[in-house]
């Protein structure tokens, strides 16, 4: 069942869960959210980077995403992570994405609100939904300091404003993650995660979660993240899966034997990031 990311993320923030949001590049990679969603009767959104749209091309990443939610029982929303391009977003919602993110955290905040609430009012013309960052959600290897990376979180004042100005319908928070494997372990701000969702109201997006730690998401869903991207940890699952099999099996050439079991493996990841989430049993019809 295709919705909107308004949909999906509106039924979490009202009854305080975190809908998984994992990257996809191809259709194993489609295939396998949606049998984690099936099995564990999660809502869940598919969704794709700029790079994954450069690798795979628009068309087929709408179209695997669209056939696998018109196959699905559970809700599924079809997402732009961290789109930056003004042409590349209509090229989205004009093949079927339920929903993009407009990613201006490397502009100052007036422009970052300028250009969020350009595609914001273009995108709810034709009813999709719009996920913005305030803050900055860097890499794991920015090598960014302490007392560097406060400077980067989120401000709640400035969340507010941002929100009122734009009209976005959700919002990416930097609270202390980052994106790729984390070298130690990562420190979420929750103070800051419950005072800007005391003062916003609306579904929170988390960044960067592969590699958090299970108490931490938990806390952070309990203070009000509705979104929790992931991609470092599929890809990680995939990667050992098909490593084992080659180095088991060195002389098989069949592309569905070598990706099979990594299929079958980042589906078992993905269902346990669901039930992580709280988004297991929570698919509605
Ligand atoms: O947000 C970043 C994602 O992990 C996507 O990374 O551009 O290599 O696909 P990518
Ligand atoms: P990870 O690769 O760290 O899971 O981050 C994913 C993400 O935030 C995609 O937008
Ligand atoms: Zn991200």
């Amino acid at each position: 069942m295709l919705v909107t990311g308004k949909e999906i993320l509106k039924h979490a923030h009202e009854n305080g869960y975190a809908v998984g949001a994992f990257n996809v590049n191809n259709m194993e990679q489609v295939q396998a959210i949606i049998e984690a969603a099936e099995e564990t009767q999660s809502p869940v959104i598919i969704q794709a980077s700029q790079g994954g749209l450069k690798y795979a091309g628009v068309e087929y990443i709408a179209g695997m995403g669209k056939i696998a939610a018109e196959k699905a029982s559970v809700p599924v929303a079809i997402h732009l992570d961290h789109g930056t391009d003004f042409k590349q977003i209509m090229a989205c919602i004009r093949n079927g994405f339920t929903s993009v993110m407009i990613d201006g955290s490397h502009h100052e905040l007036e422009e970052n609100i300028k250009i969020t609430k350009q595609i914001v009012e273009m995108a709810h013309a034709v009813g999709v939904s719009v996920e913005a960052e305030l803050g900055k959600i860097g890499g794991t290897e920015d090598d960014i300091s302490v007392d560097e990376k406060d400077a980067t979180y989120t401000d709640p004042d400035e969340a507010a404003r941002f929100v009122e100005e734009t009209g976005v319908d959700y919002l990416a928070i930097a609270v202390g993650t980052a994106h790729g494997p984390y070298k130690g372990e990562p420190k979420l701000d929750f103070d800051r995660i419950k005072v800007i969702k005391e003062k916003l109201n609306m579904p929170l997006v988390l960044h960067g979660s592969s590699g958090v730690p299970e108490e931490s998401i938990k806390k952070a869903v309990s203070l009000g993240i509705n979104k929790i991207n992931i991609d470092t940890d599929i890809r990680m699952a995939f990667h050992k899966a098909v490593k084992e099999f080659v180095s088991k099996n060195p002389d098989v050439y069949d592309p569905r034997k070598i990706v099979g079991p990594a299929r079958v493996a980042m589906k078992e990841v993905i269902a346990e990031k669901m039930r992580m989430f709280g988004a297991a049993g929570k698919a509605w019809r």
